[in-house]
């Protein structure tokens, strides 16, 4: 192998592998986000899901906003905030919320609990909220303040004891009528300006992204228009940003919103990129003459993260907490869209950003085999899921890419089939495809995994990087490889050449050998198992075994004058060589490069 270190080819791209962060799979709510209360806020749903209500002489009911009855008006907490609580009791009532499969409390930590509460009627009694598992309370506070007007009461609670399935419980013993809402308790404990969950903001922090793409995915896009992802909805206080349902199952409550997004980016010194939604959905499409609320909405997201604080946007950034710009550089218009009205709405979109902003770079989609050509953009974004032989087959994909027009974003890419539920198999194929990256970054700039989060309890993709539950998380062989290139990450790409097809020796290991191979036309040969004072036991037939051999791999095997070659994908070979004493033999596996012979 000759290395050519005086003839460089081209630099990588410093924004080559990044991260994709959708939620999906609850990767945000009962992720990312550490809000430990379900359906705070109650707008879930019309009735009280995620709560259990208990009382012998009262009742709960979910009111939606309604001014119209003068005596008893179901005032809402605020004009976007439209679903309350209404508790109606003579006696004794508890109120608890399980979270996602439990609360994970720890012993000492400080949780900021807060409720939003008022009485039509003038409630008489007392309330507690307390953290319990079971008949035990770890921590408790009072809650006395119910008025005639929607107040907040706040409290710190620090609990006793750790527990990873906590309840929080809200008890009174009164008389009249209580309404509730935004009944909230967050960890102090978080990671990054962002405040996300430590655990899992540190997982990505040690995958040093370069950029961040998000929110999505399908969910950008809604299985209809009126389910897509809004921005606008998801700023400021987190009891005025309108809760949507979300295409993978559960409603978001944008408790991470587009602020937050950017500002997950910078504390992971990430570039931000924007998808925003292109007047499509999974089931409606919007005609080119009525997107100019698309059109506006994209402009104002770049005003809002880059402009001054004397702007519209910029201003409501500052008084979120960011007076400085985030920089943000990338936005792509539409996620997997495809067809005419896409295209279209695409031009118009991308045109009216280069108007304005044209330091901007646009990313448009490439899918079904096509991408919008107009107007000339910088990026456009295809995505992978395939088996590991498909990754491995294609790491030379883009070694003949034409250069000097649009560069390659891969904003997806996993493998997510014949890989059990992601085994190293996968992530050496994703490997693999990587290394091609990384070879040609002067042409493919950007690349992420997708997905990124998966709540053990509500998977809805099969294979996802990030695993965890409400405490712990693990990830993928896939994790790591996307780790290790990370690390790795060089700045200029050398050429490289192979010369001869010199024999590897393959270490023996106990028990069955594999050996792969993402060159198709590869074989291996001079197989021997040995005992350990050296008898050969087996040589260079791999028609019969000594006992059994194990192939795997999609492609024709060819056996032939004791070699074995598969001709298509990558092969593996497993050498079961005796069963009780296996131990004591030695195998030796020889491999060659067969193409150049
Ligand atoms: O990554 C999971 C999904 O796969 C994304 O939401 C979508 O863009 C793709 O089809």
């Amino acid at each position: 192998i000759t290395i050519d270190v005086n003839k460089p080819l081209h630099a990588v791209s410093p924004t080559l592998f990044g991260i994709f962060l959708e939620d999906i799979n609850l990767s945000v709510d009962g992720g990312l986000y550490p809000e430990l209360v379900r359906n705070r806020s109650f707008e879930d749903a019309d009735s009280l899901c995620f709560w259990q209500f208990r009382s012998l002489q009262g009742e709960a009911k979910v009111r939606k906003a309604d001014l119209s009855n003068a005596k008893n008006p179901a005032v809402p907490l605020n004009a976007r905030n439209r679903q309350f609580l209404n508790v109606d009791v003579q006696g004794d009532f508890t109120l608890s919320n399980d979270g996602y499969w439990g609360m994970n409390v720890e012993k000492g930590e400080k949780y900021d609990f807060s409720i939003a509460l008022r009485t039509p009627n003038s409630y008489q009694g007392n309330m507690k909220a307390k953290i319990v598992v079971g008949d035990n309370v770890l921590a408790e506070t009072d809650i006395s303040d119910v008025t005639g007007h929607w107040k907040y009461t706040k409290a710190t609670l620090i609990p006793t004891e750790a527990s990873t399935n906590a309840q929080l419980v809200i008890e009174g013993n009164g008389k009249g009528e209580v309404c509730m809402d935004m009944i909230s308790l967050i960890p102090q404990k978080r990671w990054g300006k962002s405040g996300v969950r430590k655990d899992l903001g540190e997982a990505l922090d040690n995958l040093h992204p370069t950029f961040l793409r998000f929110p999505g995915g399908c969910w950008v896009e809604g299985e209809v228009i009126s389910q897509r992802y809004q921005w606008k909805n998801t700023i400021g206080n987190i009891d005025s940003r309108i809760p949507l349902w979300n295409i993978w199952g559960y409603t978001a409550t944008h408790g991470i919103g587009y602020h937050e997004y950017l500002q997950l980016a910078e504390d992971l010194g990430a570039e931000p990129l924007f998808c925003i939604n292109a007047g499509v959905s999974h089931k409606e499409t919007i005609p080119s003459d009525e997107i100019d609320q698309w059109i506006q909405d994209a402009l104002d997201a770049i005003e809002y993260a880059n402009g001054p604080v004397t702007s519209v946007w910029g201003a409501a950034r500052a008084r979120n907490g960011h007076p400085a710009p985030f920089n943000l550089k990338y936005i792509e218009v539409g996620n997997e869209n495809f067809g005419s009205v896409y295209f279209k709405n695409f031009e118009l979109i991308a045109n009216a950003i280069k108007t304005r902003f044209p330091e901007m770079q646009i990313i448009s989609n490439d899918w079904s085999g096509s991408h919008p050509s107009t107007p000339s953009h910088a990026m456009i974004d295809e995505h992978y899921y395939n088996t590991p032989d498909w990754f491995i087959l294609n790491a030379n994909k883009y070694d003949n890419r034409k250069r000097g027009g649009e560069k390659v974003f891969i904003g997806e890419y996993a493998v997510t089939s014949q890989c059990g539920k992601g085994n190293l198999r996968g992530a050496i194929g994703e490997a693999a495809f990587m290394t091609g990256l990384e070879r040609n970054s002067d042409v493919v700039a950007m690349a992420a995994y997708a997905p990124l989060f998966c709540n053990v309890e509500h998977q809805r993709w099969p294979i996802n990087l990030i695993n965890y539950d409400n405490h712990r998380w693990y990830g993928l062989p896939s994790y790591y490889v996307q780790q290790m290139f990370a690390e790795n990450q060089g700045t200029v790409t050398l050429p490289v050449s192979v010369t001869g097809s010199p024999l590897v020796d393959i270490p023996s290991s106990s028990g069955g050998i594999g050996l792969g191979t993402w060159n198709n036309t590869a074989e291996f040969k001079d197989l021997k198992v040995t005992t350990p004072k050296g008898k050969v036991l087996y040589q260079n037939n791999f028609s019969s075994g000594i006992d059994d051999w194990e192939m795997q791999g999609d492609g024709e095997w060819n056996v032939s004058n004791g070699v074995l070659s598969q001709n298509s994908l990558a092969a593996e070979v497993t050498a079961f060589v005796g069963n009780d004493n296996w131990r004591e033999y030695v195998v030796t596996l020889k491999a060659r490069k067969l193409s150049g012979e």
